[in-house]
């Protein structure tokens, strides 16, 4: 089935068989391996994209379900400005060992403070919930979140309403 996926801005079409993974697209099909896969049982979360601005899993995703959809991966998540302030807060509050978990939380990260810019310590760790850090022990994780909650996205870096991306 042929299958036209916007992927951080850009159209990207390929032929995909009814089974493939938005994950495999991404990865096997895009080389975006940002995008990591951890485990065979929808259960890591490491494997975290938005879709039309909402995370999912992307190991349980078709790709074909992504069809005429918006994409956002890790690697669409600096901006012309520079990083997003949820790069530069995993940076500032060390909010990473290896680093494994780490795309599939910014991308919660980021969806969380677009829909609510100053979320509590609570409600960030109901929204990476869904994610599993074998490292961190999620408390640098929750300080990198409130560092970039301090530090909104300036307007002309924000992803328009209109925006592909
Ligand atoms: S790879 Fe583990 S939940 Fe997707
Ligand atoms: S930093 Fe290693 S799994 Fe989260």
């Amino acid at each position: 089935m042929q299958v036209t996926i916007n992927v951080n801005g850009e159209d990207r079409t390929a032929e995909v068989e009814a089974r493939h993974l938005l994950v495999r697209f991404l990865r096997d099909d895009l080389g975006l391996t940002g995008t990591h896969w951890g485990c065979d049982t929808s259960n890591c979360g490491t494997c975290v994209v938005l879709l039309d601005g909402e995370p999912v899993k992307s190991c349980t995703v078709l790709a074909v379900m992504a069809d005429g959809h918006r994409v956002r991966t890790v690697e669409g998540l600096e901006g012309a400005d520079g990083l997003d302030p949820v790069q530069q807060g995993f940076i500032e509050q060390h909010g990473l060992q290896c680093g494994f978990c780490t795309p599939g939380m910014m991308l919660t990260a980021r969806a969380l403070l677009d829909r609510n810019p100053d979320p509590t310590d609570q409600e960030i760790r109901e929204a990476i919930s869904g994610q599993l850090c074998r490292c961190t022990g999620y408390l640098n994780i929750v300080r990198a979140v409130q560092w970039a909650a301090r530090h909104p996205l300036e307007a002309s870096a924000a992803p328009s309403a209109g925006s592909t991306s």
